[in-house]
């Protein structure tokens, strides 16, 4: 067993458990927070999800260290170092949670030295585990999971998300890079709500392409690793080396489509993950 196997092991026996608080939740009337913007939502579920999860870790292995969506939006320092860190986001899709909308996801990284172990992506509403291991292979259900390597990019279904930013160029920069895909063309546009669901789609092989900006890393961390490990790539937006904490990303079957892909999409400017956020409630 590799030395992390049991971490892993740990993290999906707690997304099964803390799976069904979200589910027990679901049909229930929310009370709603707001965080960075009127789309930018919290519920009491995602602070009790994400407590329960860093206790239960924390008890487990103490020395471990946490990046959580809702601890960062409390003010939280976000700071990704060389110790091992669970990336967590309690609910992955607040917004289609709060609406009833029936794709949410806890979704659980571990990196050590700053580098991808494994991560688990647990779509709770239709009970799919999709998990990855550094060089061990991506699986949903413990089925082997592979990026359909398609090459040709007027063949592809791309997925993304417009996200919480509701200023002006955010989202003329958001629409007219739908556009400009559309015009490629590409077979078809799509957005689950869930950036974690959405990445993996890549990993299943029903999407070539997912790109997004404007996420954080707890959105898209896990799913980058069951991507990379069903052999699909991840990069930039703009083609270059993908970063973390940049707050881009765009996924897809093979390098040919990624590098197209990025010559037609632009990004907005975002802060960094990791600029200083303490007290900003990102
Ligand atoms: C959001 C979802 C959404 C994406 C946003 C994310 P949250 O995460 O992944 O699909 O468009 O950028 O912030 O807030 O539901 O955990």
């Amino acid at each position: 067993m590799s030395e992390w196997t049991e971490c892993l092991n740990f993290g999906v026996s707690l997304c099964k458990q803390t799976g069904d608080v979200i589910l027990s939740a679901f049909q229930q009337q929310k009370e709603v927070t707001l965080k960075s913007s009127p789309a930018d939502l919290v519920t009491e579920t995602d602070q009790r999800v994400e407590k329960l999860l860093i206790s239960a870790i924390s008890s487990r292995f103490p020395q471990h260290r946490f990046i959580g969506e809702e601890s960062v939006a409390a003010g939280e320092r976000l700071q990704l170092t060389d110790s091992p860190t669970w990336i967590i986001d309690p609910i992955d899709g607040t917004v289609n949670f709060v609406h009833r909308f029936p794709f949410v996801a806890i979704s659980i990284a571990f990196t050590v030295n700053k580098q991808l172990e494994f991560g688990i992506v647990y779509s709770c509403v239709d009970d799919k585990l999709f998990t990855a291991q550094r060089g061990r292979g991506a699986f949903l259900n413990g089925a082997p999971l592979h990026a359909s390597g398609q090459e040709d990019v007027s063949r592809c279904v791309v997925v993304t998300e417009i996200g919480a930013e509701r200023d002006d160029l955010a989202l003329s920069t958001l629409t007219s890079n739908i556009c400009r895909l559309l015009q490629l063309p590409v077979h078809g546009v799509r957005a689950l709500g869930t950036a974690a669901v959405d990445m993996v789609q890549v990993a299943v092989g029903g999407a070539d392409v997912y790109y997004h900006v404007g996420m954080h890393c707890w959105d898209i961390a896990a799913a980058t690793i069951i991507v990379q490990e069903a052999g699909g790539v991840v990069m930039d937006t703009d083609g270059s080396v993908f970063d973390m904490m940049s707050r881009r990303v765009l996924a897809a079957s093979s390098a040919i489509v990624a590098r197209r892909i990025a010559e037609v999409i632009r990004a907005f400017p975002c802060r960094r993950d990791d600029e200083e956020t303490a007290g900003s409630g990102v």
